[in-house]
């Protein structure tokens, strides 16, 4: 089983990369395969499509997704909004009832309300949310800050084990002959009388 994993950052190898590492060791350790997609300033520099489309295409063949994020202004940044926003409307057909997590990374503060806004994604789909011991969260401005946030690294690692437990329990589930529910057609209303 496998989990993408997606760095919503323009630092490539900074705090949200450090906290996602730390999540995919833990699935390692459970025996779950992970892929890091770093997205960088792809989502803003006219290659959102193209970056989408590499995510949704893994999304398809992939089990869970876990997106990662810095804080920018108390909201997730505005790369990785613009990259859920296509991802979502894409593909999120493709990704209904697959477990999802957000995680997210500050110096201090904006973290709770950009889990908020990045969980919305999921729970709009029909994703079942994982959760940790804690929101999921690292605080720091660097890599180095990161792993001396040994609170924020144990949250990663019960998050990578929840979601290694959870993707089992479903592929347990699938055996027993346990399908997702069908669903029902869409209803679209608004509020026009
Ligand atoms: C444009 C910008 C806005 C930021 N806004 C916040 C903020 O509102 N709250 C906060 O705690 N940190 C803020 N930060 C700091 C980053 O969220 C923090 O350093 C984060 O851990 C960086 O993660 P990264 O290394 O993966 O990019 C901001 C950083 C930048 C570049």
């Amino acid at each position: 089983m496998k989990v993408i994993l997606v760095n919503g950052s323009r630092r490539k190898n900074g705090c949200t990369f450090t906290a996602l590492t730390e999540v995919s060791e833990a699935l390692k350790a459970d025996g779950i395969e992970s892929e890091l997609f770093f997205i960088g300033d792809r989502a803003v520099n006219g290659e959102i499509d193209a970056a989408v489309k590499e995510v949704g295409e893994a999304m398809k063949k992939a089990d869970g997704l876990i997106v990662g994020a810095p804080v920018y202004y108390a909201s997730p940044s505005g790369e990785i909004i613009a990259f859920l926003d296509r991802l979502f409307m894409l593909y999120g057909k493709d990704m209904i009832f697959k477990p999802g997590s957000a995680i997210t990374s500050a110096r201090r503060a904006g973290t709770t309300a950009s889990l908020d806004v990045m969980n919305k994604y999921f729970t709009f789909n029909q994703m079942p949310l994982v959760s940790s011991r804690y929101w999921n969260m690292v605080h720091g401005s660097s890599a180095e800050d990161v792993n001396k946030d040994e609170e924020g690294l144990q949250i990663m690692r019960v998050l990578g084990h929840n979601m290694a437990w959870l993707l089992k329990c479903v592929e347990a589930g699938k055996k027993a002959g346990i399908e997702p529910p069908s669903g029902e057609d869409f209803l679209f209303t608004n509020f026009i009388r």
